[in-house]
């Protein structure tokens, strides 16, 4: 098998139910995989982080043992994800024996070749960030990352020895300048490498929730749970899946965790004589009164509530239109409803029944044929998916948006500019040919490269437009030239795909 696109996303702490900035992360993979799909093979994994202090915490709250905790839990995740229409194809749960085994084997690799030893930890500990902090990195006392307490932790462990990584990791920043984005985080990161490393504990002596160390003690969750890009492909089981994939395309994270995975996860992967991924974006955050928002600031909002409101695609489309990938942006239930009754209602939706509705009135719902050689909106749109797809791939989905909003526009425009009606009343046959199908077609080709976005809607407009095939097959034969809809294709005029919502008031 040849090299396929891997994208993962973080596996997520089961220490609660999850909110919509969980589901963002996943969202944004499912799109990206989606594309590739329309190119090759791809592989899309997403997952739970289930040990630690956090969850055993958590799990404790509850008077649960963490185990029976996160198998209550992980249907929620999974329920989330399919209520916006994700489609992984893998979940990886860190409790899993696939996973625990693999996680001993990287240990036992890493003390053969010398590099974690035993050492005294002394030092700081966020259990809400599941981190290590050395006093002089604290603000105020208390977590540099989310501001909360931090408890003293002395204890026998294991290190890893991330020092000795310093210079190459500095190298392959330099080498290769766009492995981590966006360019912020990358500098952030450089600032770090060139304050200089400390040694990583890897081990919790004190702790029982965890992947078991022989004689005693269990990994730290952080290396757990980075290990499970590798341990979900085969790594040191099936030498060709694995290739497959790793080094992974994309890996997407939020960005309070960029250090984990542009600093530590290198260091731990050449310590296993693996390669880095190919590219780690951190992206920005879901704000409520700009701050982040997140479970335990009681700020979260519930994403089922969401996708029942707004619907799941509208969410979808609104998660990646309003800001540029990588910024944080604040949630507004009424910028929601906006985006969804302006661009989803207004411009998409509309579109789709005024076409269906004249096609009906006009040619029974047929498609006619047409002259597609002397389309205009052809000549400007025909290669509209090949930058497209670019901007996906390159996760610049509001500027693919925008450019695909072009085209609805340009649609739109087609129908007030050459009037349809009017040359239905005057005869014009084969001008009102030439608009009606120029419109199905751009419907066509619309519902194609919308799908990633919002795959349920575009598919009942895919249904709507009465097109046969797959609304998923590769794009180079789909969108290949204007023209794709064959004539005399039968439409089926349905409901509305983005019933207009009431105005939702400013909060
Ligand atoms: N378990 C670790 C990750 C281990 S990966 C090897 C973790 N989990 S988490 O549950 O806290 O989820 C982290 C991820 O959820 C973030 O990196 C980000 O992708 C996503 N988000 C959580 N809250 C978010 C927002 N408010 N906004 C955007 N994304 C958010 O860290």
């Amino acid at each position: 098998m040849s090299r396929a696109y891997y994208v993962t996303t973080p596996i997520y702490y089961i220490s609660g139910n999850p909110h919509i900035g969980h589901a963002y992360t996943t969202i944004v993979a499912d799109v990206l995989a989606r594309t590739a799909r329309t190119i090759g093979p791809t592989f899309f994994l997403t997952g739970t982080d289930e040990h630690g202090q956090k969850v055993a915490n958590a799990a404790a709250a509850a008077g649960k043992t963490p185990q029976a905790w996160t198998d209550e839990l992980v249907p929620h995740w999974k329920a989330l994800f399919a209520a916006y229409h994700v489609e992984y194809d893998d979940f990886i749960r860190t409790t899993q024996a696939r996973h625990v085994e693999k996680v001993q084997r990287v240990f036992e690799r890493l003390r053969e070749r010398g590099d974690i030893y035993r050492g005294k930890y002394e030092g700081w500990y966020c259990v809400y960030d599941e981190t290590f902090w050395l006093e002089s990195k604290l603000v105020d006392g208390r977590c540099p990352t989310c501001g909360r307490e931090v408890q003293w932790i002395s204890e026998e462990d294991w290190f890893f020895r991330l020092s000795a990584y310093r210079d190459r990791l500095i190298e392959h920043f330099e080498r290769r300048p766009h492995w981590v984005q966006p360019r912020s985080v990358y500098n952030e990161m450089m600032a770090i490498l060139r304050e200089g490393l400390e040694d990583l504990s890897i081990s919790r002596s004190s702790l029982h929730w965890g992947v078991p160390i022989p004689n005693g003690g269990v990994i730290y969750v952080w290396l757990d749970a980075l290990l499970n890009y590798i341990t979900a492909i085969g790594w040191s089981e099936d030498a060709t899946r694995f290739h497959t994939y790793w080094p992974a395309q994309t890996q997407l994270i939020g960005k309070e965790i960029a250090r984990f995975h542009t600093i530590v996860w290198p260091a731990i992967l050449w310590a296993l004589g693996e390669a880095a991924p190919e590219l780690v974006f951190a992206h920005g955050w879901i704000t409520v009164d700009g701050q982040k928002m997140s479970k335990s600031l009681d700020n979260a909002v519930d994403p089922f509530m969401l996708a029942q409101r707004f619907g799941a695609d509208a969410i979808r489309y609104f998660l990646l239109r309003e800001a540029p990938f990588g910024s944080d942006f604040s949630y507004s239930e009424e910028k929601i409803a906006q985006r969804r009754n302006s661009d989803l209602a207004n411009d998409l939706g509309n579109l789709l029944q005024r076409t269906l509705s004249m096609l009906q009135r006009y040619r029974d719902g047929i498609v006619p044929p047409a002259d597609v050689s002397r389309s205009e909106l052809g000549r400007r749109f025909a290669a509209l998916h090949v930058t497209v797809r670019e901007r996906i791939l390159d996760l610049r989905f509001r500027e693919a948006l925008e450019g695909i909003w072009e085209l609805v526009t340009a649609l739109n425009r087609a129908i007030d500019d050459r009037k349809p009606w009017e040359l239905h009343k005057n005869d014009r046959t084969s001008e009102l040919n030439a608009v009606l199908y120029d419109l199905c077609e751009g419907l066509r080709r619309l519902a194609i490269m919308l799908a990633p976005c919002m795959p349920e809607r575009m598919r009942e407009m895919w249904q709507q437009l009465g097109t046969p095939g797959r609304i998923d097959e590769d794009w180079s034969v789909s969108l290949r030239g204007w023209g794709g809809l064959a004539p005399l294709t039968q439409t089926a005029l349905a409901a509305p795909l983005f019933p207009k919502m009431d105005a939702v008031a400013p909060t």
